[in-house]
């Protein structure tokens, strides 16, 4: 199967320039990985500029959309504006946006708005601690049962999971692979009683300092299906190495 790169920009691109020598970067070392599938999520300010006479094989993200079409919401985009502004995919409940105050209720309408607009909902769970007593688990349980309620059970093959535990996003280093493959299990057991057997099929990734070098330890004994990315998706060196280095698994 082919593994999968959402690149998480966040505010780090400083100029449409830097976005744009940015991706042309990605576009180079990700098209000749036939087994590597790459989403950007740019700043929305800049995503018209990146896929103006863009028809090549990286997908665009939304970094954070609201579920409504349209209101008094000052500072904010709908999903709706990013499906025209051509992202296909949106980052819900990522843990920067969770911290900003966006609810569980919030997250569980931008799936399924993101869902009935065909777009993919890239569902961001994880916990900010962990404890002996793995009240974590339950935490990511929850996260997921709420985001999902009411979700159609056919709707699984567009849905996308992302396990970033808080504590590891900007961090030094990542969870143990073998750790990572501990919560897929569960995440995939949650899946499977919320939303029936279709629910094996939902792609799992895993964000939270993943960089060129810990990638393919992830990739190997994480039981995951890729991998969300933040600050090494922003230095061209470090993400060109990393996607060869997935692409070379
Ligand atoms: P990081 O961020 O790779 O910089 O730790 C990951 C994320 O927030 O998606």
């Amino acid at each position: 199967m082919k593994s999968l790169v959402v690149a998480n920009w966040k505010m780090y691109p400083k100029t449409a320039l830097d976005a744009k020598r940015l991706f042309d970067a990605a576009r180079r070392c990700v098209d000749p990985h036939k087994n590597v599938s790459l989403v950007v999520a740019p700043p929305a300010l800049f995503l018209q500029n990146l896929t103006k006479g863009y028809r090549g094989k990286i997908s665009f993200a939304a970094q954070s959309a609201r579920a409504e079409d349209e209101g008094a919401f000052t500072g904010s985009h709908s999903l709706i504006q990013l499906r025209e502004a051509r992202c296909a995919h949106a980052l819900v409940g990522h843990a920067e946006r969770r911290a900003a105050g966006e609810t569980d209720a919030e997250t569980a309408q931008q799936v399924a708005r993101a869902l009935a607009l065909d777009m993919t909902p890239i569902l961001c769970v994880g916990e900010r601690a962990r404890s002996a007593d793995g009240s974590h688990f339950a935490v990511v349980r929850d996260q997921l049962r709420t985001a999902l309620i009411g979700m159609k059970p056919g709707a699984v093959k567009k849905l996308i999971i992302a396990y970033e535990p808080v504590w590891a996003i900007g961090a030094p280093a990542p969870m143990a692979p073998r750790d990572m493959h501990e919560m897929s299990i569960f995440i995939r057991k949650s899946l499977v009683t919320l939303l029936g057997e279709g629910a094996m099929e939902v792609r799992i990734l895993y964000g939270g300092a993943v960089d060129e070098t810990n990638v393919a330890a992830m990739m190997h004994d994480g039981d995951v299906h890729g991998l969300l990315v933040g600050r090494a998706s922003v230095d061209a060196i470090r993400f060109a190495k990393l996607i060869h280095t997935l692409g070379d698994l």
